[in-house]
């Protein structure tokens, strides 16, 4: 049997269902991965860009990168065929939950309804003096007249509600993740490095609560040997095929 209809067929036997999402989900809407030869680390050092601490003590070249890569990314990104299979096997009963490392907000533009974000989202900034929440179109306003932007009612600092390196993932979010790890019996890994923890530790989590993992990713990771199936491919068009199989 081809390996997409074996993953298919485990799939349509499988009870509670979870995909675990990264960065390589978002490639093909145009959103540039973090590492790899063309990733987003090996031309913004991320110690600079997204760590806490250079953040606090210079955010503009944070806000730098927003106005020039992040906002126009997320200007022009639109939901991909993997994120609408992804919606569609929600709406089939096929799956419970995604849990993301991305932070684009495209998975629930697709219409996923239940989705954990464990880096948080670009798509909200807030004022970490009042709280105040902002849109991304009101920052990139508030830019055109200053760098780093303002918060408009007390001046305070404004960030954007990502984690960066250097902070610890919300534990409510994480323990929500772990929580749809533990009780999945199929997880569904796809377009992540698997490197980096505590998100890597999901797939882990599943694995020794009991379920089988599929990774489709287009570049071998370290946990593919405790995979069921591993599909180096696309995920769009691998998770669209997925799709059609089950409705055939
Ligand atoms: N389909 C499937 N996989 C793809 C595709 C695609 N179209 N394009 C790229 N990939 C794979 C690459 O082979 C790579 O292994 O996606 C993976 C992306 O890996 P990373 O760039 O490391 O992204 P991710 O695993 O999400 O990174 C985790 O690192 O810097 C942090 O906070 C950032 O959430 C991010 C975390």
């Amino acid at each position: 049997m081809d390996i997409i209809k074996a993953l298919a067929s485990d799939i349509k036997n499988s009870e509670y269902i979870v995909a675990f999402t990264g960065a390589g989900h978002s490639a093909e809407s145009g959103i540039p991965t973090y590492r790899g030869e063309s990733g987003l680390w090996g031309k913004y050092d991320p110690n600079i860009y997204a760590n806490i601490n250079y953040f606090m003590q210079d955010s503009s070249y944070y806000w730098n990168f927003f106005r020039e890569l992040r906002y126009p990314l997320l200007l022009k990104a639109k939901p991909n065929l993997g994120h609408l299979a992804l919606a569609e096997l929600e709406t089939m009963g096929k799956l419970e939950a995604v849990i993301t490392q991305n932070i684009d907000g495209l998975h629930q533009e697709a219409g996923s309804s239940s989705v954990i974000e464990l880096h948080g989202t670009s798509r909200v900034i807030y004022c970490m003096n009042c709280a105040q929440d902002y849109s991304v179109d009101e920052v990139f306003s508030i830019l055109e007249e200053k760098l780093p932007p303002p918060c408009r009612n007390c001046q305070g600092k404004l960030r954007p509600a990502v984690v960066f390196f250097g902070e610890s993932l919300d534990p409510l979010t994480l323990q929500s993740a772990y929580e749809e790890a533990r009780k999945c019996d199929f997880l569904l890994v796809i377009g992540s490095s698997l490197v980096v923890y505590p998100a890597a530790d999901i797939p882990l989590q599943a694995k020794h609560g009991g379920a089988k993992l599929a990774i489709i990713n287009k570049d071998p990771t370290p946990l593919d040997d405790m995979a069921h199936h591993v599909i180096n491919d696309e995920a769009g068009k691998t998770l669209s095929r997925i799709v059609q199989i089950l409705k055939s």
